[in-house]
């Protein structure tokens, strides 16, 4: 059986990292959708980059849940046969043992020079400008995909998606292109696992309401019977 999982911030919710769309939605004043984008930065790099150092440092001081981890024991048993493809640039799927994620909005522990295009795992804050360790320019920036930008691995998601046998979306509002079409791309079942009802919850052919904690590792168990 080929699976492709998406994910979004609400699997990460229950381990500590805010979602973007359902906590009281401030950053200092900022909502946050307006600091990702490559406009914010050029007009204002220093917000920018302490919004990203604020959302790496916490990091270290969370834990991937039991949904995290459900999805690497499905990893462990199904292999290739398996597609993760994650919206969250945090790092808690690796944490929890997957080591095939797409990461299609990038990673908060990474950083790319735009001078000369290398990319570094990155786990320091960048708003005081450290060299690049390739180049040594100081125009680094968070290796994260902001609005306008183009997210990573779309074609062989987009081919995933063709071929799979079952797509199940995971703790995402489905509000943000490309993620929100995928259930429009797979040729296989729908299931949408989340807490709440989502912008696009009537596309999928199941859907299941609950904390991802419980759902995740529930579904994990009947897929590997
Ligand atoms: P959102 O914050 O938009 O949505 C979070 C979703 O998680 C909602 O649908 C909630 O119902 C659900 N949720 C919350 N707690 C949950 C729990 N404990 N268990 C299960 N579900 C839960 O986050 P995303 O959909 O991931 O992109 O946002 C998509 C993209 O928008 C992000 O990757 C980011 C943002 O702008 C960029 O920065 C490019
Ligand atoms: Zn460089």
């Amino acid at each position: 059986m080929n699976i492709v999982v998406l994910t979004g911030a609400g699997i990460s919710a229950e381990s500590g990292v805010p979602t973007f769309r359902d906590a009281d939605g401030l950053w200092e004043g900022h909502d946050p959708m307006t600091v990702a984008t490559p406009e914010a930065f050029a007009a204002d790099p220093d917000l920018v980059h302490r919004f990203y150092d604020e959302r790496r440092a916490v990091l270290p001081r969370v834990q991937p849940n039991a949904a995290h981890r459900a999805l690497a024991r499905l990893e462990a048993a199904l292999g290739d046969d398996l597609h993760l493809v994650t919206q969250n640039v945090d790092d808690l799927h690796e944490r929890a043992g997957s080591r095939q994620v797409h990461h299609m909005h990038g990673r908060l522990r990474a950083a790319w020079c735009t001078a000369c295009d290398s990319r570094h795992d990155w786990g320091d804050p960048l708003l005081d400008r450290p060299p690049c360790p390739t180049c040594g320019s100081r125009t680094l920036r968070p290796d994260v995909v902001w609005f306008g930008e183009v997210p990573h691995d779309m074609d062989v998601v987009e081919e995933r998606l063709w071929a799979c046998d079952l797509f199940v979306s995971i703790g995402t509002s489905g509000l943000v292109h490309p993620a929100a079409a995928f259930v429009h791309w797979s040729r296989g079942d729908t299931l949408e696992l989340n807490l709440d009802a989502s912008a696009g919850s009537t596309d999928f052919a199941r859907s299941r309401r609950g904390p991802a904690t419980e759902l995740v590792p529930a579904w994990v168990d009947e897929v590997l019977g």
